[in-house]
């Protein structure tokens, strides 16, 4: 008899975000992040016309969600969270999938993420999912208001192989 057990994964709807999707984006990023972005920081993102804002949904109910901006030479992850009733179950791979799934040769060839330093469950994830450190950036997230120090960033870059294209030097944003 086979004793292997699967682990369960979910296959969530991807679509993109809608204007009524933001208090469940709002709930989830409050949820995910020491440092949510506010219902402005979304209004600007989607104002941009080079931003794109993809809901991971099952049963017609937002789990998770993803933000990136089109930039010339490459894409850039701004924003990627999943809720947190609903993580590992391969959600987040689904989003990262999508993403690496733009990718195409001699245009957007890579993605590129910055990280907080210390988010070490987003460092797993992203080294689980086919990101490679690249970068460390000292003192690339703004202070805490509380008058804390300002945080490193660990730059993460998902190529797909046979697009690779090591020339990529774009500055990045800052993201969580
Ligand atoms: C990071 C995050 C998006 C992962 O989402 P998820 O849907 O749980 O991820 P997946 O189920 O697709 O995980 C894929 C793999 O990543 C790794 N991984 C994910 N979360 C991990 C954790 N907390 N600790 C260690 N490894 C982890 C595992 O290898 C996992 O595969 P496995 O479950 O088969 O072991 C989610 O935990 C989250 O929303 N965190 C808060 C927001 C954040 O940090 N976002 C990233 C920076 S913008």
């Amino acid at each position: 008899m086979n004793h292997t057990t699967q682990k369960r994964q979910l296959k969530p709807h991807l679509r993109w975000l809608l204007a009524g999707d933001v208090p469940d984006v709002l709930t989830i990023e409050r949820e995910c992040f020491e440092h949510p972005w506010t219902e402005d920081d979304w209004r600007r993102v989607l104002a941009n016309r080079d931003g794109i804002a993809l809901v991971a949904t099952v049963d017609e109910r937002v789990i998770g969600y993803m933000v990136y901006l089109k930039k010339p030479r490459h894409l850039e992850l701004l924003n990627l969270a999943v809720r947190r009733t609903h993580r590992r179950l391969g959600v987040g791979r689904t989003l990262v999938a999508k993403l690496a799934g733009k990718l195409s040769p001699g245009r957007r060839s890579s993605v590129l993420a910055a990280v907080r330093e210390r988010n070490l469950s987003g460092h797993q994830f992203f080294a689980a999912t086919g990101w490679m450190a690249v970068r460390v950036v000292d003192g690339y997230f703004d202070a805490q208001e509380d008058g804390g120090e300002k945080e490193t960033a660990y730059v993460f870059r998902l190529t797909r192989p046979q697009f690779d294209d090591a020339n990529v030097q774009d500055p990045i944003s800052n993201v969580q």
